[in-house]
């Protein structure tokens, strides 16, 4: 694995593995790897000829200088995973490097960029959509690999792939748990044994939840989820929504889609941890 720290180093590899016809597959990440990047990166060894894993920790996207300032950062593992995966290159730059202009580019992201973290996190989709769009431009992948667990960032990504005409498959891959449920998160490493401990109840309740689809409604269903989360002392939801999987704008009926999907912010201590399910 060779890892690229140069905007112009890694377009010249990019360009010339696209001139001889080999397919380009990037993960984005923002380190402190975990096993549900891997599967990110095993999905994308399988599906191309060439892999290439960012390392970025993008303060763009951060609207909390705190959780900015506290994300883990763990570079030298970071690399030691990625070789052991067979990346080809993982490209760690600098912020100046990324950015050597502040990036003033605002993005029409619609309707699905305006609920849930768009409404909680001002500012962060944007953020997500100047690094992706940076990333995509440098690297021109065929395939791009995000994890279901930012269920609505996907759908944020790809309003920013239509709007901005990039020719780029978007692969969602499916939530990694930990044995006990809890779905894998690079902020796991910061809950305390104690929250650590209460944490897997987010999951088995979302999951729990979904047999109530056959006797309860939406309303009720969303109103049991937020009650059994906040039953735990250590723990405060922020928001539980039922939303619709393409749109994602809140249902208020079964019958109103097909596979609604339910996405929960939870508090955890000071960590802020997200999971979704789906119905
Ligand atoms: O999901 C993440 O880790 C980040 O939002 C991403 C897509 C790597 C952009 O910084």
């Amino acid at each position: 694995m060779e890892i690229i720290k140069s905007v112009k180093k890694l377009r010249e590899i990019t360009a010339q593995a696209r001139d001889k016809g080999l397919s380009i597959g990037l993960v984005p990440t923002m380190g402190a790897l975990h096993d549900g990047h891997i599967s990110l990166v095993d999905r994308a060894r399988s599906e191309n000829d060439i892999v290439v894993v960012s390392v970025f920790v993008n303060p763009t996207q951060f609207n909390n200088p705190d959780d900015l300032r506290t994300y883990p950062r763990t570079e030298e593992a970071d690399c030691r995973r990625l070789a052991d995966a067979r990346v080809d290159y993982a490209f760690i730059p600098t912020v100046e490097e990324i950015y050597p202009e502040p990036d003033t580019r605002v993005f029409d992201l619609g309707p699905v960029a305006q609920v849930m973290e768009g409404a909680m996190r001002p500012g962060h989709f944007n953020g997500v959509a100047q690094i992706v769009s940076r990333l995509f431009d440098i690297v021109r992948p065929h395939r791009a690999y995000f994890g279901e667990k930012d269920f609505q960032q996907i759908a944020v990504i790809r309003r920013m792939v239509a709007t901005e005409g990039f020719d780029i498959q978007i692969i969602d891959c499916p939530i990694k748990r930990e044995p006990d449920g809890l779905a894998l998160s690079s902020r796991n490493v910061r809950l305390t044994p104690a929250h650590r401990a209460e944490a897997p109840k987010i999951h088995a309740i979302l999951a729990a939840s979904v047999a109530d689809r056959a006797t309860k409604t939406v309303a009720q269903v969303t109103a049991d989820v937020i009650a059994a989360i906040d039953a735990s002392p250590l723990m405060e939801t922020e928001y539980y929504q039922i939303v619709d999987p393409v749109t994602l704008q809140p249902v208020t009926s079964w019958a109103d889609t097909p596979h609604p999907v339910g996405c929960v912010t939870v508090w955890c201590g000071d960590v802020r941890l997200i999971d979704n399910i789906k119905y």
